[in-house]
């Protein structure tokens, strides 16, 4: 028989299982607020050396090296996105984005990627094709420039931690804007230049694969942060009166959130954000890194016996350079991780982690999903867009990419709550606290070469099948859910 207070319990349970979900807003969007959905080169187009396209550190590294990535998986031919680009356009159609965010690769542009090397008029006619298919079907191109594949031959000439770095990617970035700017009017410089620096050249998690972190991730984002700025000038000055758009790079962090209320959590908290996203972000708003990272950089160098700091210095010249070159602000985020103070690490420890000196972990109770750094908590999205906007002066804000990872199937209704959770936060944001976004982005149009994770993780509202060699795409139960939210602009069946 089953007790009087089990009884209450289960009638208890039962009538929450059918409350609403309340957190998913009934309010709609704004009518000026867009959607729309990314992909990235590298990630989907396959064809890694047709038509002339270069060899880049992502080919290079699984053909060199299979077992770095999940199952021995390549890009070679990935979604074969190279020839399939016009089902992708009917696919944007289908969910009704208003713009697709996708990348172009540098090395199918201009196969050695150095400055003065000639360039592949195949890989133009490609990236024409692409964003004219997209403009006839009122679809609004956003471009990014650089997404991780950065040709071989350039890594070869010492890569992103070599100062060279800026002329080639202003070489490329003029064949881009002239070839291109007539059908684009937003640009992204880099997407993610924490994960190229921190993972190429810090932990060696992703290719190029070095890890000398606390040194040539400094270089790395140093000559980024420089290589950016006078991509913004080079557009501002020779292109930007007659074509009109505007400019910026998608940098990525979680929200920290403090482990307590104590203030030393708080502080590990906001050095955190600074070390992740102010690395960037800093330079490009205000001239010059976070000073949280400048005196605790400088100071540890010093004590390790250094003649100079491990983080380069920027002249004046370059400070006033670097500063405001960004037309709106971009961000790309997936989770929150749990912030706390530690014991300063041994001195001997060089790395950018002891440099930040923060304890990080990840609260077993937040819901898995396909990829282990990732957990469903969508309240962070709502604080990190507060953050950004009183930190950075309330920008206008483009969020590039959010998303979740399965491990197949079509009926992903984890990402379906997950939409609907971080859409209504930002939501919040947007309408109870002021946060100027106007964009939402979701990462991504079909399932996709993960980098170190192979095909194993698939962030795809679209499935694809990686067993059939026409790698044909099917619609998950996400993409219906996704192009209703376009279509009505309102998260719940009915909006009031
Ligand atoms: C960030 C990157 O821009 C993208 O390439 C990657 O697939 C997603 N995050 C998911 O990890």
């Amino acid at each position: 028989m089953i007790s009087n207070t089990k009884l209450i319990l289960l009638i208890i349970l039962f009538t929450l299982a059918q409350r609403p979900i309340e957190t998913a807003s009934n309010r709609s969007f704004p009518a000026s607020f867009k959607f729309g959905i990314a992909t990235s080169a590298h990630q989907i187009e396959g064809a890694w050396n047709e038509d002339g396209k270069g060899e880049n550190i992502w080919d290079h590294i699984c053909h060199t090296n299979p077992d770095y990535i999940d199952n021995g998986d390549n890009a070679d031919l990935a979604c074969d996105s190279y020839h399939k680009y016009k089902e992708d356009v009917a696919m944007l159609k289908d969910l009704g984005v208003n713009y697709y965010r996708f990348s172009l690769s540098w090395s199918r542009i201009i196969p050695l990627g150095i400055a003065g090397s000639p360039v592949n008029p195949a890989g133009i006619v490609y990236y024409q094709n692409l964003l004219q298919e997209l403009i006839d079907n009122d679809i609004e191109p956003l471009v990014t420039i650089y997404c991780w594949d950065l040709p071989e031959t350039v890594e070869e000439y010492g890569g992103f931690p070599n100062p060279e770095f800026e002329e080639h990617f202003a070489y490329y970035v003029r064949v881009v804007f002239q070839n291109f700017g007539h059908l684009v009017k937003y640009w992204i410089t880099f997407n993610e230049p924490l994960e190229s620096c921190y993972q190429g050249y810090g932990t060696g998690t992703m290719a190029p694969g070095y890890s000398h972190s606390g040194l040539t991730d400094y270089k790395c984002a140093h000559n980024i942060i420089k290589a950016h700025a006078k991509a913004y000038h080079v557009y501002d000055e020779e292109f930007r009166t007659q074509q009109q758009g505007s400019v910026g790079i998608v940098l990525d962090t979680s929200w920290y959130e403090p482990a307590t209320g104590g203030a030393a959590d708080v502080e590990a908290s906001e050095r955190a954000l600074q070390f992740a996203f102010g690395w960037y972000m800093h330079p490009i708003a205000f001239g010059n890194y976070p000073p949280v990272m400048v005196e605790r950089i400088d100071q540890r160098s010093e004590q390790q016996g250094f003649n100079t700091s491990r983080l380069p210095k920027f002249t004046e010249d370059e400070i006033e350079y670097i500063k405001g070159t960004y037309d709106f602000l971009a961000i790309n985020t997936y989770t929150t991780v749990y912030a706390q103070a530690r014991e300063e690490y041994d001195i001997d420890v060089i790395s950018w982690d002891s440099d930040m000196n923060v304890d990080m972990f990840l609260d077993d109770s937040w819901e898995e999903t396909g990829s282990s750094w990732l957990r469903v908590v969508p309240w962070g999205i709502r604080k990190l867009l507060n953050w950004l906007s009183k930190t950075y002066n309330n920008p206008e804000i483009f969020i590039t990419e959010n998303g979740v990872s399965d491990k197949d199937g079509l009926q992903d209704d984890q990402r379906i709550n997950f939409f609907r959770e971080y859409l209504s936060n930002v939501l919040d944001a947007v309408l109870d606290d002021g946060v100027n976004v106007t964009r939402y982005t979701a990462w991504s149009l079909m399932d996709n070469f993960e980098w170190q994770r192979g095909f194993s993780e698939k962030f795809g509202l679209y499935h694809v099948d990686f067993e059939d060699p026409e790698r044909s795409r099917t619609p998950k139960a996400s993409a219906e859910y996704y192009a209703q939210v376009i279509a009505t602009r309102c998260l719940v069946d009915v909006c009031d």
